[in-house]
């Protein structure tokens, strides 16, 4: 079993693959219930990506990587190659759960490489190698998080003022998050700061995620209403923007939650510098600019209510993009695992992690 690396003892574990099963926490519930759920199938496992339960990019990764060998436990015991066909069926099924965190293709699509390269046509044999590789995936998720905070730490000055926007933390990968990473290192190291977390409507993943995981970790936070982050920065609370992302485009355009835009318009006016926390799983090099970028659109009763209370009227017309596009312009760099990555974008991200781009299943 591969550890997943809590920032806090009090925290749960975003998901846990032991006795050849998948667990995922049901982040829906939190903050009020932790429960963990026994993944038993494909299907579950994509209900569970599409409704959130796990949610993230670095944990939707992880979660359709151990998804898959879900998928394929009732191959174990075809032929090889009958193994090879459903894994490519499978993994494409998986990775229709959620169009726009590019962690979750990028797993599937490792794993298929992966399985693909064997030599083996035992497919008891070939399950246990995919297994091997998910955990592989968990285990560099987990050093990922942990190599962004210690390059994001300085950037969290004695006294200074952070916000973020959604949940870019621990709850959203294996590891200590990629937004939150820096604030845990620098907590650790003594650093007094305070975190400004963005409620992020409409499924409030500020509020009931990363407010509850920085006050777990004994973290001054702070929760604020999206509408409130432009009073927050003109005040001077602001000293820095940190967030995670869901897809970096080639150029350096990302795309992360719905709201992170207009966070990166108003850093902008306020002179505020915005930092995107981005583990190079996050990266898409296939995808030249933001414009590429596709946007999940989800369900209109996320936008007209919370849970089984309704605040909008019957029949409104709706729109409900999960994630925007930043332009690169608005980005003052890069925290990654192999240090900050500044402008020109396009060629420096290219240039730290030059790869040649994996097509999708
Ligand atoms: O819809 P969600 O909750 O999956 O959206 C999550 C985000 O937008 C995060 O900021 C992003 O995935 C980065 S997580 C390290």
């Amino acid at each position: 079993m591969i550890a997943t690396s809590s920032p806090t003892p009090t925290l749960p574990a975003t998901l846990e693959w032991r006795d050849d099963s998948l667990h995922l926490l049901d982040q829906t519930r939190l903050p009020l219930h932790s429960v963990s759920e026994r993944q038993g199938s494909a299907e579950q496992v994509w209900a569970s990506i599409r409704a959130l339960k796990v949610r993230g990019a670095p944990a939707i990764g992880v979660a359709g990587a151990y998804g898959l060998c879900v998928a394929m436990q009732g191959s174990r015991s075809g032929t090889g190659a009958a193994f090879r066909a459903r894994l490519l069926e499978q993994a494409a099924y998986l990775n229709s759960a959620r169009p726009t965190a590019v962690n979750l293709s990028w797993a599937l699509q490792r794993l298929v490489d992966h399985v693909a390269r064997s030599a083996t046509s035992d497919a008891s044999e070939l399950y246990l190698d995919l297994v091997r590789e998910a955990e592989r995936i968990h285990a560099e998720d987990v050093a990922l998080c942990d190599g962004i905070g210690t390059h994001g730490a300085p950037l969290i000055h004695p006294g200074c003022g952070v916000l973020t926007h959604c949940n870019a933390g621990a709850l959203a990968t294996t590891g200590i998050g990629t937004a939150t990473a820096p604030m845990y290192k620098a907590h650790a190291a003594g650093t007094p700061f305070r975190v400004f977390a963005d409620e992020t409507r409409p499924l409030l993943q500020g509020a009931r995620l990363t407010a509850f995981e920085l006050q777990c970790a004994g973290i001054d936070v702070t929760l604020i209403t999206d509408n409130m982050a432009a009073t927050i920065m003109q005040s001077g609370h602001v000293d820095l923007v940190i967030v995670g992302t869901d897809r970096v485009a080639a150029n350096g355009d990302f795309a992360n939650k719905i709201g992170t835009l207009g966070v990166a318009i108003l850093a902008k006016h306020f002179g505020i510098p915005l930092y995107v926390a981005c583990p190079s799983s996050t990266l898409d090099f296939a995808t030249p600019t933001g414009a590429g970028i596709v946007i999940e659109e989800r369900e209109a009763d996320e936008v007209t209510g919370f849970g089984t209370y309704r605040s909008a009227p019957h029949f409104i017309a709706t729109r409900n993009p999960a994630f925007d596009v930043t332009p690169h312009a608005l980005v003052s760099g890069f925290i990654t695992e192999r240090g900050i990555i500044s402008a020109p974008f396009a060629d420096n991200l290219s240039a730290a992690f030059q790869r040649s781009a994996p097509s999708r299943p």
